[in-house]
């Protein structure tokens, strides 16, 4: 039976009808309401009414960006949105008269990969997405890896720096402070507030455009622009260090790589890759994961989540 998958990003919400083979068949974008809590879920219950009408479904998988609760049904936390124990199932649930199972932006993302993208051929993968935020998922022995409470892969609020920048967690030195799409925005300001040579393609693009963002300065890197590539370096250096701290906890066969930046900008891949090598612990005594770049970008949440839907989130492979 065909089921809904719904995205909700900080800028956008996605929805689409998935059948079991995780094809799409219908999908509705709109822009994520500013505001609070209720205009969102107002939106969410308007486009899969709106899916519904051509084709039948049978349940209803909502992906969204915090730490969500073990009976997948709300949200704890969302440090980059304003919900705070949002019991969006139960909402949604009683609005539709559909069945409703909640998932972690990143770990629906990261079970799309694994059952219809890049981790087809693993049985163990860790995914990062690369966005507003830092998200994880982990995949052990073909099951998505939720921990006692549900919350587990919060890979983006490992603390990386002492002391570092404060975080939405309500912590500092999170991971996701260097190693986001946020931080590859600050990363380009920084570089153009230089005087030297290699700012000179960001202040251009700043005056002709007014500000940075992350279509521009990928256009740049993939023009070869020595600031844009430091920028990218930079971040990739981030995160490829982070795998490596991950890599000794769960020693998977694959990393792959998702979210916003990753996509618009393939080159990330190779500074991850030289930073993980250089410090991933015991290097040249173990077998090494690959590193890939998520293959369903755009579309892995919705994919994830109507596919966890479907299986009542058991998010077994
Ligand atoms: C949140 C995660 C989310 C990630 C990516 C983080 O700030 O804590 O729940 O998966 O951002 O959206
Ligand atoms: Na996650
Ligand atoms: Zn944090």
């Amino acid at each position: 039976m065909h089921a809904v998958g719904i995205d909700i990003g900080g800028t956008k919400i996605a929805g689409a009808v998935i059948d079991e083979d995780g094809a799409i068949l219908d999908q509705r974008r709109t822009p994520t309401p500013a505001g609070d809590a209720a205009a969102v879920e107002d939106a969410v219950v308007e486009m899969i009414e709106s899916l519904r009408v051509s084709t039948p479904v049978s349940s209803v998988g909502i992906a969204a960006a915090g730490f969500v609760d073990a009976a997948r049904s709300s949200v704890y936390y969302a440090p980059n949105i304003s919900w705070r124990n949002e019991p969006i199932a139960d909402r949604v649930e009683a609005r539709t008269g559909l069945p409703v199972v909640v998932e972690n932006d990143a770990n629906a993302a990261g079970w799309a990969e694994f059952r219809f993208g890049a981790g087809q051929l693993v049985s163990d993968m860790v995914m990062v997405t690369i966005g507003t935020g830092v998200g994880g998922a982990i995949i052990t022995e073909d099951r998505l890896f939720r921990g006692g409470f549900g919350a587990a892969a919060e890979i983006g609020h490992m603390r990386v720096v002492p002391g570092g920048l404060p975080c939405g967690c309500g912590r500092f030195g999170c991971f996701e402070q260097y190693g986001s799409g946020r931080a590859l925005q600050r990363y380009a300001e920084q570089i153009a507030a230089e005087p030297g040579e290699d700012g000179r393609g960001f202040r251009a693009a700043i005056e002709a455009n007014g500000s940075l963002n992350g279509g521009l300065i990928a256009q740049l890197t993939s023009a070869g622009d020595p600031g844009a590539i430091r920028a990218l370096r930079e971040l990739g250096t981030w995160i490829g260090e982070g795998c490596a701290s991950l890599s000794a906890v769960l020693d998977p066969q694959m990393f792959v790589i998702g979210g916003g930046v990753a996509q618009s900008d393939a080159l990330l891949l190779g500074p991850i890759v030289e930073a993980f090598e250089a410090s991933l612990p015991a290097r040249g005594h173990h077998p090494e994961p690959r590193f890939e770049i998520a293959q369903l970008v755009n579309d892995a949440g919705v994919v994830g989540a109507a596919d966890l839907a479907r299986s009542r989130g058991t998010g077994r492979g």
